[in-house]
């Protein structure tokens, strides 16, 4: 199995791009089932998860163009099956969200139950509550889910949410575009890869609004078209590197960001006494000769502090010096790093959803898991911090997520190497 072996290589230094959002391109392929035209993503990051997400699209009949140019062409006008392929499906939980746009397109669907992940159960509840309150059947079964849809079409309603769940609302606001009548979403998800879909379905003809409060309205149509779309920068990415700044010590730029979505991110690294400074295209992160302070976490759902940045950022409080709280509120074991971490000479205790970090600790390198996407990118920081060589196995998982990674840390200074067992 391919591992990252990193070392220490002083501040990082420069400047770095980010790209468009994992967690946004995504849903925005999954809504091009909705529409019998083309209709052409642009900012697409080279993941592997998009690739997983095209060869579920062309499964189904859809015809999707290579990715080439960050551009992905989607024509789903001759879409053949609304039956999702379990190989495919299995590899990744994001293709749980073409189960909407094929419910409203076709009136029927079959997908895997996607399945759980070392940081939670992700259950699926809440997607189902809504496909319900539109009016479906809904058959679970063999491991699967089957959606099927009034005769005359699933007909709005409206639909609480007990917790703000992005994946419920972006498959709930997609199963409603085509629905008769008017589709309420309460204590609906606020993030920004929610109102980057809203966008999108409006674009195709869609008529959504309340996109990023917590009630989207969505007034059914007959149909939509196509249309054109760029998607927005990762702002998990741009967190990242701006915590690989704030640990090296270094001075980074980080451009193609979209400031509003990483607001909590700017605020606790400040309060840290990391330097921000925000233009026009992107944040200059320094930590260069800044004495640093510990500060809490607590993650929430947006406008919260995001949990994808809560391993890299515990990360960062390790080096530290002082005592600093992360609390876990939004999936139910997301401290699989921190045992890697303390393997490492990091000095953090659990009780519960609470990590008590006793930061300033000299860290060492030494034999860590990526034990999910954004552990791996914490472990990999943490490697740039600790004396020696740190070695990550297991990092399927951080390449899935962000494009590129190793070549844009390795454009700061970073000691990076990739080997193959
Ligand atoms: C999305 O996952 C993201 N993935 C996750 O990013 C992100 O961590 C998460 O939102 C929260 O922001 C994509 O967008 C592809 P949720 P999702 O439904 O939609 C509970 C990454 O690293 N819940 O908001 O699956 C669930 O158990 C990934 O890029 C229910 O109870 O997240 C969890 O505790 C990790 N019932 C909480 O809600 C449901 O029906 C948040 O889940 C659905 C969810």
């Amino acid at each position: 199995m391919a591992k990252y072996l990193v070392r220490n290589s002083g501040p990082l230094y420069g400047e770095v791009s980010v790209s468009g959002a994992k967690n946004a391109v995504l849903p925005l392929m999954a809504a091009a089932l909705l529409s019998k035209e083309p209709c052409r993503i642009t900012n697409v990051p080279a993941l592997e998860d998009v690739k997983v997400m095209r060869d579920i699209l062309i499964s189904l009949g859809t015809e999707v163009s290579e990715l080439s140019n960050s551009e992905l062409t989607i024509d789903a006008s001759s879409l053949r099956t609304n039956v999702a392929d379990y190989d495919l499906v299995r590899k990744m939980r994001a293709s749980f969200l073409v189960m909407g746009p094929l419910l409203a397109r076709t009136g029927s669907a079959k997908v895997h139950l996607p399945g759980g992940c070392t940081i939670g159960k992700r259950p699926i509840d809440l997607h189902l509550k809504g496909f319900r309150a539109l009016g479906a059947e809904i058959v679970e079964k063999d491991f699967s889910v089957e959606a099927v849809a009034p005769r005359g079409g699933l007909v709005g309603a409206s639909v609480y949410l007990d917790f703000p769940s992005v994946g419920a609302t972006e498959n709930i606001m997609m199963a409603a575009v085509l629905a008769k009548g008017t589709t309420y979403i309460e204590n609906a998800a606020e993030e920004p890869e929610i109102v980057d879909l809203a966008n999108f379905l409006n674009k195709i003809g869609a008529r959504v609004k309340g996109a990023g409060t917590d009630t989207v309205k969505i007034d059914g149509v007959s149909s939509v078209h196509g249309a054109e779309h760029a998607v927005i920068p990762d702002r998990i990415e741009t967190g990242t590197f701006m915590l690989a700044a704030a640990i090296t010590r270094g001075q980074v730029y980080v451009k193609d960001v979209v400031s509003d979505h990483i607001r909590p991110i700017i605020a606790k690294l400040r309060e840290c006494g990391v330097m921000v400074t925000e233009g026009d295209e992107g944040l200059v992160v320094d930590a260069e000769d800044r004495e640093l302070f510990p500060t809490d976490i607590k993650t929430m759902p947006y406008p919260g502090f995001p949990t994808d940045i809560q391993s890299p950022f515990m990360t960062f409080l390790a080096t530290v010096p002082g005592n600093s709280t992360v609390i876990e509120t939004v999936f139910e074991n997301r401290f699989m790093h921190v045992a890697e971490l303390n393997r490492m000479g990091a000095d953090i205790r659990i009780s519960g959803n609470r990590a008590e970090v006793r930061g300033g600790k000299p860290l060492h390198g030494a034999e860590v898991i990526a034990t999910d996407l954004r552990a791996g990118a914490a472990m990999v920081l943490a490697g740039l911090y600790a004396s020696d060589v740190t070695e990550i196995s297991e990092i399927y998982h951080v390449e899935r997520g962000y494009e590129n990674f190793i070549g844009k840390f390795r454009s700061l200074g970073a000691d990076i190497k990739k080997v193959n067992e």
